[in-house]
């Protein structure tokens, strides 16, 4: 199945707290126990979160590793609103900074200029026009050898095949996030399209992986 583009940022306030709402649970640990397991030796040190949405990644990872700090990075004012509520509540806004910038459109702000321990991001790379822009803004804003993880939808094989994943996995939640997991899956990448950007980024060495039946992940050190 060809892959259909959607829009970049998530900032229709709807839909920024349909996805806030959302049970992520099984996706975000999944994430959390693939960077555990692919980097076992991380423990400490400041991470950039690329995407970060409403935070509840970084969230997970910092209560993990106690030494973690997390500059988490939207370009959405909607989804850093609601990133800055979750990371009050877990009572962790000593160790999780939100910063809003669009990734690839705008100038780095201060924050991220100083270099990163380890870049991780999830679902972001779908939602761009540019792919490339991701890989790039890991490439500059990494240490050598930091490690990164990069997790996202896989793209299905045919419009039914996405209508089932979303069925199966989010049956029960409001049609707003049905509809968003849909198009999100049409226009996920498969694994060989982000090995070419890899390839592009001059990142080859990168591992990618089908982690689930519906997630990749792209992962190694810079
Ligand atoms: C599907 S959400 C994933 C959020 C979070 N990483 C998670 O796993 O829950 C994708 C996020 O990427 C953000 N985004 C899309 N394009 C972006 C860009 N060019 N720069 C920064 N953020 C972007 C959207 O606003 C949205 O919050």
């Amino acid at each position: 199945m060809k892959r259909v583009p959607e829009p970049e940022l998530m900032d229709d306030p709807d839909q920024a707290r349909a996805y806030a709402e959302g049970d992520f649970d099984q996706a975000n640990s999944l994430f959390v126990e693939t960077f555990a397991s692919r980097f076992p030796d991380f423990k400490r040190g400041r991470v950039l979160d690329l995407g970060c949405g409403p935070a509840d990644i970084p969230i997970r990872l910092a209560r993990l590793f106690g030494q973690l700090h997390v500059v988490a990075v939207d370009g959405a004012p909607s989804m850093i609103a609601l990133a800055d509520g979750a990371i009050a509540r877990a009572g962790m806004a000593d160790r999780i900074h939100t910063v809003r910038w669009r990734i690839g459109q705008e100038p780095a702000p201060a924050a991220v200029l100083e270099p990163f321990d380890g870049v991780i991001s999830n679902s972001l790379l779908h939602h761009l026009d540019d792919p490339g822009a991701l890989w790039r803004m890991i490439a500059e804003h990494a240490k050598g050898g930091a490690p990164v993880l990069v997790m996202d939808l896989r793209r299905p094989s045919s419009q039914d095949a996405a209508r089932g994943i979303v069925e199966q996995y989010s049956g029960n939640e409001p049609h707003i996030l049905k509809r968003d997991f849909y198009h999100s899956l049409l226009a996920a990448y498969r694994e060989e399209e982000v090995r070419e950007q890899l390839v592009e980024a001059g990142q080859s060495h990168f591992t990618v992986e089908q982690i689930s039946d519906r997630h990749l992940a792209a992962y190694g050190r810079v």
